[in-house]
């Protein structure tokens, strides 16, 4: 196990489009628990492979208050959302940023497990949230991008005037 740095927004490579995990093996298996455990450290609910500098579509995901549902989706793809729900997001890579999202309420997803079996999930709420914010990691965009370009120029300034105190 080991804990993966996770990059910060506005780097550009979380601007990267992950590419398609071709097997499920012990590689990506380790990837997954190295995933989980940074995500549980830091502390989080989701995380996708483009956070930690790895270019493949995995993400990690747990939204159960005793940290016992650790879900891991390999290859996910969304194949229905419908509804509406709007609340605050935040994300391991824009540290202390919450802003309002309006996302899908519902969303089925399909996927593999780590075993490299297929299988489809319905989420709802938190879950459902969660699931769309990672899966746009994937593909290269993050959640910030949602908000007007004012908001996101603060958040840029925010972020870099902390980097330099923390630095
Ligand atoms: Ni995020």
């Amino acid at each position: 196990m080991a804990l993966l740095p996770i990059l910060r927004y506005p780097d550009a490579r979380l601007h990267t489009s992950a590419a398609p995990v071709a097997v499920v093996d012990d590689g990506i298996r380790q990837l997954v628990s190295d995933m989980a455990e940074t995500m549980y450290e830091a502390p989080g609910i989701g995380l996708a492979a483009t956070q930690v500098n790895v270019h493949q579509r995995v993400i990690v995901i747990d939204v159960s208050e005793d940290k016992s549902a650790l879900l891991a989706l390999i290859n996910p793809e969304i194949i229905e959302r419908d509804g509406e729900q709007t609340g605050e997001e935040g994300c391991l890579s824009v540290p202390g940023i919450y802003e309002k999202v309006t996302r899908a309420e519902h969303v089925r997803v399909r996927a593999l497990n780590e075993r490299g079996e297929r299988f489809e999930l319905d989420a709802h709420g938190l879950l459902a949230v969660c699931i769309q914010h990672e899966v746009d990691h994937l593909d290269g965009k993050v959640f910030v991008e949602y908000l007007s370009s004012l908001k996101v120029n603060l958040i840029k300034r925010k972020l870099a005037k902390k980097a330099r105190i923390t630095a």
